[in-house]
Formats: C-alpha cells, structure tokens, sequence
C-alpha cells in the first residue's frame, strides 16, 4: 500500500479563497484587516517568507505593513517599533520574523507584542489560552495547519495516539496542546526520548518537527498511520540543494496511510493561518471596540 499524499498547497488556497470572501464580508463594515511584518536584518530564508506573507496577505484583500530594520538595530528600538504598532489601529495583527539577531531577547520582543494582535500565537497569554482550551486564544500557524491537514483526511481525531517529535514553543508544545484539544492521547518525544523508534510504532499519528533530515525512517511507522512532516531542510547535492523532510519519504510512504510532501505540505498552510488569525485578531478587536 503507498500512502495517500496530502496536498497541503491545494489545501491551502482553498482556504484563502475563503478567506478573502470572509476579508471582504469584514471590509464591509469599513475597513479592511492590517497584518504588519517585522523583518530584522538580511537573513534570506527570512526575506522570502516574509515576501510571501505580504503577498498573499494583499491577495486576500488585507493591508500589509511592511518594517525592515538592519541587523544591528538596538533591541530597545525593536521594542519601541512593537509598541507604536501595538498603538496603531489600522494594524490587528504583529508578526516578528524569527530568528532574530543574537544581541537581541526575542523572548522580551515576543512579549512585548499585545496579545489581541499576536497573530503568531507566542505571547505567553495565547499560550495560557490555547493551554486552558480557552477559545480567545491566537494558536501557532504551523500547528494549526498541522492540525487541518490531518482532518482532511480523518475528520474525527478523537482517541488516536499522536507523537510529536520535537518540542519547541514554536511548533511541537502548541501541536500537542491543539491534538489534545482534538481528544488525541499525545506524546511528545525529543531528543532525550529513549527509543524514539519504537514510541512512533505505538502511534496513530506522527508529527516530525525535530529539525532533523529524514529522521523518521519507514519501519517507524505503523501501517495506515497518518504523517505529517514539519521539517524543511536544505541538503546538499550536485552542487547546488534539495529539500527533505523530517521523514525519510519513500520510506515512510510505503507504510503510511497518508502522508505530507516537502515542499507543498505543512509550508502553505502556514501562511494561510497566518492570514485566519489575522482576520480573527480583527474580529475580536472590533468587537472589544463595540463592547
Ligand atoms: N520563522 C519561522 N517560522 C516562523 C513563524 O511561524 N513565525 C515567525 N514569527 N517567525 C518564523
């Protein structure tokens, strides 16, 4: 059996064809939602997300901001900046690109970003929030995508046993607070998991989200599991690169029941959840102004 592929790009233009209709049902009350991206210093993997954010988020009929600061801006600067578009109410969502430079905390910058606007979901409000099922929360995008791709194919997660490798705030401790959320027994394995190998065949659902290039190899995984590879990493060959995953596609491909590709996987989902939560900040901020 090869594993169905799920197109996480297909997925995800659906969903901002969606969304612009709902940005445009938004717009009717007068304007239209603001997303301002903050991009600091000249990382190029950086640059191209944050070009592809902009883009998209004027395709969906929002404003896009866009703040370039050079790489040795003072961390007090970058503070001041969050603090003026916290102030500004043309913009409902905040994004700060990360990784940031060394000289700067990101965890001071991330919590200095309002919480109704952290579209990223990291203040640790949003954190509280998701953690507690309350649904004001603004959650992670990657786990949200995560989470829409396994419901298209098994709509109801209830009782599956899913293992997340890795357990950054980024991605692998949102992940495991939403599959909760969705009744899953959750298991977050890391790098001082002991055999690793052997708590993935227990599982249901794989999420690979540990950094590490086609880790997850085929007889990992159970028969007719469902996985979803987070990784991206650039690897060389020939002289230039390809992408790979955390998992070791053809392996896992043939054992699997579903499974994402790397690139159009959980990349393009990213982006769109992006978009849903800023379309959600605005929401719940008109509806703050009105209460
Ligand atoms: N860098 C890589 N992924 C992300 C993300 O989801 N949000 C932010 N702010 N930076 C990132």
């Amino acid at each position: 059996m090869s594993a169905s592929i799920i197109d996480g790009k297909a997925i995800a233009e659906g969903l901002r064809a969606r969304l612009k209709e709902d940005v445009s049902a938004f717009g009717a009350n007068g304007r239209a939602p603001g997303l301002a991206v903050v991009l600091v210093g000249s990382d190029p993997a950086s640059a191209v997300y944050v070009r592809a954010k902009a883009r998209q988020t004027a395709e969906v009929g929002m404003l896009s901001f866009e703040h370039r600061l050079p790489g040795d801006v003072r961390q007090d600067d970058l503070i001041r900046l969050v603090e003026t578009l916290n102030r500004d109410p043309a913009v409902d969502g905040i994004l700060v690109q990360l990784p940031l430079p060394a000289h700067i905390d990101a965890t001071v910058i991330l919590s200095t970003v309002d919480p109704a606007k952290d579209v990223d979901g990291f203040h640790p409000v949003n954190a509280g929030r998701l953690a507690t099922g309350d649904t004001r929360a603004l959650s992670p995008c990657t786990p949200l995508g995560c989470i829409h791709l396994l419901k298209s194919v098994r709509a109801n997660l209830a009782g599956a046993h899913a293992v997340v490798l890795g357990r950054s705030n980024i991605v692998g401790k949102p992940l495991a607070q939403l599959l909760l959320g969705e009744n899953c027994t959750v298991t977050i394995a890391h790098s001082r998991t002991r055999d690793v190998a052997g708590v993935c065949r227990t599982a249901d659902i794989v999420v690979a989200a540990a950094g590490q290039p086609e880790m997850v190899r085929g007889d990992w995984i159970q028969r007719g599991a469902l996985v979803i590879d987070v990784g991206i990493n650039r690897i060389a060959r020939e002289g230039g690169y390809r992408l790979v995953g955390d998992a070791a596609f053809d392996e896992v491909r043939d054992r699997a029941g579903a499974i994402t590709p790397v690139p159009g996987g959980v990349g393009p989902m990213t982006i769109a959840y992006l978009l849903q939560n800023t379309l959600k900040a605005a929401r719940q901020r008109s509806c703050d102004a009105v209460t």
